[in-house]
């Protein structure tokens, strides 16, 4: 190695040592021709300190930010009153013998430290500048230590990690797929893996019993702070396990990674069930870092007169000391109340006398006294409340909430929940069809195979579905969320080809397209498929949080741009015509004619 020590290792030599240094120019100063730099490697800084008046080292003269430098000097103290607390090599500096440009730099095009306020084209565009700045590489060892966590956990518990092709046909996660032209099946297409789901599930027919794989995804979906089209999940599939044993065995996991990432942040594990998630938090990811439930109030205004109240379910949102909150952010969150499906969101001040709100003339005194008894609102408190479905009510005031009270994502501490039994299915699509709410693949709940029975003949007799029977048939799947960010999900899966071509029929899935699409899976699980039961969680998503990031972006090492462009080589980019023709393609006339204008 051209280094004897890393820059923070330094502290442990003694002074009047000789050490050799590798790294960039940081900073650079000039006194009294002395020249003082600060050498930065992945560890740390170091101050070095060269007289260009001294032979060969007149060269520091002209060494700027981001020279690459070998230097080799001895540790000395620095001098009183020069000590830097605030670096842990603080109180040393090494007095350079021998400094060797082994690359030099032309200026930068954005200073290394100001790169959170600089335009992401440029950042990423200039990427491996941006990734030798302290807080990406601390991003990416905590990666990797996380990954190496995740490893060992599941070693430990006997599973055996499996990798699954990328070159597939498309599996449904509810996205749309990235495709892959086949060269030698000219009009053919692979579809990237949106998650290894079906693979795993084979290498459960396949007797592997406990799988795990860090495995990258592929899905071309909107991208936000929580979703890159590429992505990596840890993923894992048990057979003969139920639910309870996923959960635990991921508990350990996730338990042991934040041990070692995050040892002195305050973590918690809980489990609740989708219906209670959305019945007090209206939300199937609530974050349990602050609690302020909504209020059931659908009882005190059972004989209202007040027609706007006369709903299925009222709840309310008792938010503290926001009474003065301003006229237009309350409506501006009606306005969002409306867009979500509610009616209208009613808002009360709350004051010494009663309240003060457009629909107090409404009401009566006992409904307002009430009201205040049941959400112990108290003068300088905002009441929200919100009449509609119950589906609906939950949504919009679990909405509200999130906007007026979450902290950032990262913000301490840890809180994870595992949310069970969610539905079946999350609704009905256009054509009056049910959607699954996880994917095809998931075990309905014991307890309602009947309901779903029932589906089955009502979709056979061609009757009109009722949504709200739809959704309420539970399935045997599971979610973990952490700090209000959907974490992984996971379920029972189905392991009999007679259950799931019944609930390919329920999703209208023709059979024609049952055995063209998953007729391998169908084949499979007519050769003794054991029962079994997995789960996925975001890697990208679990480091963000654990490194105190709030956009996965800053936890990958080469992310895309919020229009999904990879700047530093310039992905997604056009092919030759010749490659076209080898891949049996051609770029339709007016996709032509655009790209040209562009
Ligand atoms: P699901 O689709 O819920 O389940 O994905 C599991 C987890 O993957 C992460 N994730 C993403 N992270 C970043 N960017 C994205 N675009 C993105 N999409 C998903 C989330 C999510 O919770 N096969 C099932 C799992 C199973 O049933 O075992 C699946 O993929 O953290």
């Amino acid at each position: 190695m051209l280094r004897s020590h890393y820059s923070n290792e330094t502290i442990s030599a003694n002074i009047g040592d000789e050490v050799e240094l590798c790294g960039w120019v940081d900073a650079r100063r000039d006194h009294g021709g002395i020249v003082f730099f600060d050498l930065r490697d992945r560890e740390g800084l170091i101050q070095v300190v060269a007289d260009p008046s001294v032979g060969e080292l007149e060269l520091v003269k002209d060494i700027r930010l981001e020279y690459c430098l070998r230097i080799i000097g001895k540790i000395e103290n620095r001098p009183q009153g020069t000590l830097n607390e605030e670096l842990p090599t603080g109180k040393i500096e090494v007095h350079a013998k021998s400094v060797e440009v082994l690359n030099a730099s032309d200026p930068l095009p954005f200073q290394l430290d100001k790169a959170d306020n600089v335009d992401e084209q440029i950042r990423y565009q200039y990427r491996y500048l941006d990734l030798r700045r302290p807080r990406i590489q601390r991003n990416l060892r905590i990666r990797a230590t996380v990954n190496g966590a995740i490893r060992k956990s599941f070693t430990e518990q006997g599973f055996t990690e499996v990798e699954t092709p990328l070159l597939i046909a498309s599996t449904p996660e509810g996205a749309r797929d990235f495709v892959v032209p086949s060269r030698l099946s000219p009009g053919k297409f692979y579809a990237l893996p949106q998650s290894p789901q079906l693979f795993k599930q084979l290498l459960m027919v396949g007797g592997i019993d406990k799988y795990f794989q860090i495995a990258k995804c592929l899905r071309d979906e909107d991208l936000r702070a929580d979703r890159q089209f590429e992505f990596t999940q840890l993923d894992m599939e048990m057979s003969f396990a139920s639910q309870a044993d996923v959960l635990d065995s991921v508990t350990a996991v996730l338990e042991n990674v934040a041990a070692q990432v995050a040892p002195d942040v305050e973590r918690s594990f809980e489990t609740m069930t989708w219906f209670d998630a959305m019945d007090r938090y209206g939300i199937d990811k609530p974050d349990l870092r602050f609690d302020t439930p909504l209020i059931e109030c659908t009882q005190i205004f059972n004989e209202t007169e007040f027609r706007a109240f006369q709903a299925e379910s009222i709840k309310a949102l008792c938010v503290q000391t926001q009474g003065d909150i301003s006229r237009s952010k309350l409506d501006e969150m009606t306005e969002k109340s409306k867009k979500l499906g509610a009616g209208g969101l009613v808002w009360m001040r709350v004051t010494d006398e009663g309240v003060d709100s457009p629909v107090a003339k409404f009401l009566t005194d006992d409904e307002i006294s009430e009201l205040k008894n049941v959400t112990q609102a108290k003068t300088g408190d905002l009441l929200l409340l919100v009449a509609s479905d119950w589906h609906t009510t939950c949504d919009v005031l679990g909405t509200l909430r999130n906007d007026l009270l979450r902290p950032p994502v990262s913000n301490p501490p840890l809180k994870f929940l595992w949310v069970t039994d969610f539905p079946l299915f999350e609704g009905l699509n256009d054509q009056g069809k049910p959607v699954p709410a996880h994917h095809p693949f998931t075990m309905p709940h014991p307890d309602d195979r009947e309901k779903v029975e029932q589906l089955s003949e009502q979709i056979k007799l061609g009757q009109e579905l009722d949504e709200v029977f739809v959704r309420s048939i539970r399935s045997q799947s599971y979610d973990a969320v952490l700090n209000g960010w959907e974490l992984g999900s996971g379920s029972v899966r189905i392991h009999r080809a007679d259950i799931q071509c019944h609930i390919f029929d329920i999703l209208g899935i023709s059979q024609a397209e049952q055995n063209s699409r998953f007729g391998f899976l169908l084949d499979a699980f007519r050769f003794g498929a054991p029962p079994h039961a997995g789960y996925a969680f975001g890697i990208d998503r679990l480091v963000a949080i654990l490194a105190g990031e709030d956009n996965i972006r800053e936890v990958s090492a080469y992310p895309k741009t919020q229009t999904g462009q990879d700047p530093l080589s310039k992905a997604p980019s056009s092919i030759d015509e010749a490659q076209l023709a080898e891949l049996g393609l051609n770029i339709r006339p007016e996709v032509l004619a655009q790209d040209q204008q562009d």
